[in-house]
C-alpha cells in the first residue's frame, strides 16, 4: 500500500523544482486532504537526535515516531547513514511517506570550523562571511543536513552574556549586512532547483534574546518598541529580506509574553509587516518553559504558541501531545493546525525533499569535501582575517609584532595543547582528532628556523571541579588541572630561556556560548597570575586572548606589550603563525566595545545622548554627571578598533554637496594612504548622527564601511554614497521617516577616531 502512495507522490511532484507556487500549493493541498490529525500534528513535531546517537534508528523513539508519520523534523544527527536510515523509515514505513526535515546547529562551520560568529563579524569581510557559510552548508548538506539553526543575529550590548559569541556584536547595520551574507551563503540556490546547493537557514532568536537583563542568559527582556525597531529588529528583518527559509523564536519575554507565544511578534511584525512566508520553529522546549514563566500548562501554552504563529515545536512535545485535545475543546481550530502544517510541508517541498528525500546526504561526497584541503585553506585565510590586534608596542625601536622566525620562542598557556577547544563553542560536528593544536602548528611552522618551548603554565581557572566537570558536560576534553607551583616554575624556566613569550590564554570552548554568563570579564585569576610572573622575566610578551565576547584587558593593556584577540577556529594554529610572523598583516576590527571594567556593561558606541554628557576618556569626577567614580569613562578598545602592521592616513572628507534633498543623495570621499612599509588592510568606517530629530537619536551610527588592501605607499579614494535610507529611523508612531535637518557625517578607522563634517537634508 505504502509503495503505491510513494509512487503517486513521485509522479505527482513536478519535475522542475522551480515549479510555481500554484503547483506547490495544489500538491500540498492534495497531500493534506489525505492526512489525519495525528499526521498533521506529527509534522509540527521536532525531536533531538537522542538515542539515535548511540543506537540504530529502527530501535529508537525517533524511528518509531518516523514510522507512524509523527516526526516532522529531527536535529543534530552526525551520520549520513543514520540520517538516511531514519529517512527511509519515514518514507517507506509511514502511511504517507512524508520525508523528515533534518536540522542541525551548524553555527560556524560543520567540520571545517571558522572563527566564532563574533570573530567572523570582526573580519568586516562580507564575502568571507558568505563563503564561510557556503562551505559550512556544503559540508553539512553532504553529511545529510538540510537545515541549519543559524544565523544568530541577536544584537548584544553586554559581554557578560556568553552568547555574544554567536552573533555579530553590537551594531544593527553591520549585523544586518552579516545576516544577509550568512543567509545567502547557507542557502545558495537550494530553493531554486533540484541541483541547487545549500541548506535552509534559520534566523534566530526572534526576538531580543541578546537583551537579557544583566547579561544573564535566559533572563527577562523588557524594551520599548522604538528601541526594538531601531536597534534590535534590523538584522532579523535583513535576514527575512534576504529570503531566509525559517525563523526560530526566542526563549525570552517580549512585552511580558514569551516570544514563542507572542502573536504581535510572530504574526503582526514578522508576517504582516515584513512579509515572511517561511516556517517558525520554537527554541528548545520553549513552549514547555512558558509554564515556568508563569503562563499555565503545557496544553494552554501549546495552543497559545500555535495561535501566535509558531509552526514547529522543538522538543517540548506540546504540539504532538496536547493540540488534539485543544482542538476538541475548541481553543484551536483545524485551520490553525493546517496553517502550521502547510508551512512545514512547503519548506520540505521547496527543499526538494518530496522529489528526493535523500537529496541531502551523500557519503562519497561527504568523504571528499568534509574538512578538505580547499576548505581548510579558505578557513585559514579567513581565520587570519578575524584576529584583532589590540596593542603592539615598540621595544628598542621595533614593534613586538610581527615576530622573527628565529631564536627561541616560548609558547605558554592553558590553550597550548588543546585540540577540542581550539574550535570554540558550538562546534557540533567537529572532529578534533583532525585539528592542529597550537603547539603542533607552531612546531611545524618554526621547524628548522627557531626553537619552540611549550608548557601549560597555569590552570584555566582555580576550581578543579569546574575545570574538569563542565568541560565534560560540554563534550570537551578537559584541559588538565595541574599543580600550580610546578607549572609556574616550568613556565618561568622556559621564558627565561626564550627571546619572546607567547601566551595562549582566555576562555576555552565551554566558557562562551549558551548558558555561560560571566559577572567578571577579566582574565581568570590563574592566567593573570602567570602573566604577572612572566613579566618579571623581562622578556617581551605577546598575549593571545581567546574569547567569544569582550574581555576586560585594562591591566594587560598597561603591562603587556602586544595583545591579539583570537576567536578560535579549526585552522587557528596555522592562521596564528601567518599573522604573528608577518606573512599576513592583521586586519580584524572589533564589533563590540571592550570595557575598562565589567561594571560598565552594557557598553556600546551607538548609545543615546544623555542630558549631561561626559566625554569618553575622562577621568575627572563631575558632580551630578553620568560618570563612574572609579573608572575612566568609555571603552578601553572601541567598536571598530583594530591595528595592523602598517599605518594609514586619511585626507579631509570631501562632500559632493553640503545639502541633499529628501529623495536625493550625496557622496563623501576620503583619500586613504598606506603610509607604512608593508601591504595592509584598512576598514574605512562611515558613521552618521542626526543632530536634531523628533526623538533622541544615537550619538553616532555605523552606516557603511569599505575594507581595502593597499600596498606600502599606495593611495586610494574611498567614496560612500549617502542615501535617504541611511538617514531614516522609526519615530514615535513607528513610522520609518527621514526628518530634514542637519546630520554629522563621520569617517575614520574606528568609532572613536573620526573626522566630522556636516550636511543638511532640505
Ligand atoms: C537552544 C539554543 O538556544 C538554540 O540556539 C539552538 O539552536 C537549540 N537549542 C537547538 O540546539
Amino acid at each position: 500500500m505504502f509503495l503505491l502512495f510513494f509512487f503517486v507522490f513521485l509522479i505527482s511532484v513536478p519535475c522542475n523544482a522551480q515549479s510555481s507556487d500554484d503547483e506547490m500549493n495544489s500538491f500540498i493541498t492534495e497531500l493534506m486532504s489525505r492526512m489525519t490529525l495525528d499526521e498533521k500534528l506529527g509534522q509540527l513535531n521536532q525531536q533531538q537526535a537522542g538515542d539515535i546517537t548511540t543506537g540504530t534508528p529502527q530501535n529508537t523513539d525517533a524511528g518509531r515516531l518516523a514510522a507512524q508519520g509523527r516526526l516532522g523534523s529531527i536535529f543534530n544527527i552526525m551520520d549520513v547513514q543514520k540520517i538516511h536510515d531514519l529517512q527511509r523509515i519515514a518514507v517507506t514505513q509511514s502511511r504517507l511517506g512524508i520525508p523528515i526535515l533534518i536540522g542541525m546547529d551548524v553555527i560556524h562551520g560543520y567540520q571545517t570550523i571558522f572563527p566564532l560568529p563574533i570573530g567572523m563579524s570582526a573580519t568586516w569581510d562580507l564575502d568571507a562571511i558568505r563563503e564561510s557559510a557556503r562551505i559550512a552548508a556544503a559540508e553539512a548538506s553532504a553529511n545529510g543536513v538540510a537545515w541549519t539553526f543559524s544565523p544568530m543575529v541577536d544584537i548584544s550590548l553586554d559581554s557578560r552574556w556568553g552568547r555574544q559569541a554567536e552573533g555579530a556584536g553590537e551594531d544593527p547595520w553591520l549585523g544586518s549586512r552579516v545576516a544577509e551574507a550568512m543567509v545567502q551563503g547557507y542557502q545558495g540556490d537550494v530553493f531554486a532547483s533540484d541541483k541547487g546547493t545549500g541548506i535552509m537557514a534559520c534566523v534566530k532568536h526572534f526576538a531580543l534574546y541578546g537583551a537579557a537583563e544583566s547579561g544573564l542568559d535566559y533572563n527577562t527582556v523588557d524594551m520599548s518598541h522604538i528601541r526594538m525597531y531601531n536597534q534590535y529588529f534590523p538584522p532579523y528583518r535583513a535576514a527575512v529580506e534576504a529570503g531566509v527559509g525559517s525563523v526560530m523564536s526566542s526563549f525570552n519575554l517580549v512585552d511580558a509574553v514569551p516570544a514563542t507565544s507572542n502573536r504581535w511578534l510572530l504574526t503582526d511584525v514578522l508576517r504582516r509587516q515584513w512579509g515572511f512566508q517561511g516556517m517558525v520553529v520554537s527554541d528548545y522546549a520553549s513552549i514547555d518553559e512558558m509554564t515556568s514563566h508563569g503562563l499555565g500548562t503545557l496544553k494552554t501554552n501549546s495552543a497559545r504558541a500555535l495561535l501566535a504563529g509558531t509552526d514547529m515545536d522543538m522538543c517540548a512535545n506540546g504540539f504532538i501531545g496536547t493540540l488534539g485535545q485543544s482542538l476538541n475543546e475548541g481553543t484551536v481550530t483545524m485551520e490553525d493546525i493546517d496553517r502550521a502544517c502547510r508551512r512545514i510541508l512547503e519548506a520540505k517541498y521547496r527543499l526538494g525533499l518530496f522529489r528526493d528525500p535523500y537529496r541531502f546526504g551523500d557519503a562519497k561526497l561527504a568523504k571528499k569535501i568534509t574538512y578538505c584541503k580547499e576548505h581548510r585553506k579558505t578557513a585559514r585565510r579567513i581565520t587570519a582575517e578575524s584576529f584583532v590586534l589590540l596593542k603592539n608596542d615598540s621595544i628598542g625601536g621595533n614593534p613586538v609584532l610581527p615576530l622573527q622566525r628565529k631564536g627561541t620562542i616560548a609558547l605558554i598557556g592553558p590553550l597550548v595543547d588543546t585540540r577540542t577547544d581550539i574550535t570554540g563553542s558550538w562546534s557540533m560536528a567537529q572532529d578534533a582528532s583532525k585539528y592542529t593544536t597550537l603547539r603542533e602548528g607552531f612546531e611545524r611552522y618554526l621547524k628548522g628556523k627557531a626553537t619552540l618551548l611549550c608548557t601549560q603554565g597555569c590552570n584555566l581557572i582555580d576550581n578543579p571541579h569546574t575545570q574538569q566537570a563542565v568541560a565534560k558536560g560540554h563534550d570537551c576534553q578537559p584541559i588538565p588541572f595541574v599543580d600550580s607551583d610546578h607549572a609556574l616554575g616550568e613556565a618561568l624556566d622556559l621564558a627565561r630561556r626564550s627571546d619572546v613569550v607567547i601566551c595562549a590564554m582566555g576562555e576555552c570552548a565551554w566558557m562562551n556560548g549558551e548558558g555561560t554568563s560571566r559577572s567578571n570579564l577579566e582574565l581568570y585569576p590563574p592566567q593573570r597570575r602567570l602573566l604577572e610572573a612572566l613579566l618579571q622575566t623581562g622578556k617581551p610578551i605577546v598575549l593571545l586572548n581567546f574569547a567569544g565576547r569582550a574581555t576586560v584587558l585594562t591591566w594587560e593593556s598597561q603591562h603587556i606589550p602586544a595583545i591579539l584577540n583570537v576567536w578560535y577556529g579549526s585552522e587557528c594554529a596555522d592562521a596564528l603563525c601567518d599573522v604573528l610572523f608577518g606573512d599576513v598583516s592583521p586586519s580584524g576590527r572589533l564589533t563590540l566595545s571592550m570595557p575598562r571594567s565589567t561594571g560598565q556593561e552594557p557598553l556600546y558606541y551607538n548609545h543615546l545622548p544623555t542630558g549631561r554628557p561626559v566625554p569618553d576618556g575622562t577621568t575627572d569626577y563631575r558632580v551630578w554627571s553620568p560618570n563612574y567614580l572609579d573608572v575612566v569613562q568609555g571603552p578601553l578598545y572601541p567598536f571598530g578598533y583594530g591595528l595592523t602592521y602598517s599605518r594609514f592616513s586619511y585626507s579631509d572628507i570631501r562632500l559632493s554637496s553640503s545639502t541633499m534633498s529628501a529623495d536625493g543623495s550625496l557622496t563623501a570621499t576620503v583619500t586613504l594612504t598606506n603610509t607604512g612599509k608593508r601591504e595592509a588592510t584598512e576598514v574605512v568606517q562611515l558613521y552618521i548622527h542626526d543632530r536634531v530629530a523628533s526623538i533622541s537619536r544615537p550619538v553616532k551610527e555605523l552606516k557603511g564601511f569599505q575594507r581595502l588592501t593597499l600596498k606600502a605607499g599606495e593611495s586610494r579614494d574611498v567614496t560612500f554614497t549617502i542615501t535617504p535610507d541611511l538617514l531614516k529611523f522609526y519615530n514615535s508612531d513607528l513610522d520609518y521617516v527621514l526628518e530634514p535637518g542637519e546630520f554629522d557625517l563621520m569617517i575614520g578607522p574606528d568609532s572613536y577616531n573620526l573626522q566630522i563634517v556636516t550636511f543638511e537634508v532640505k
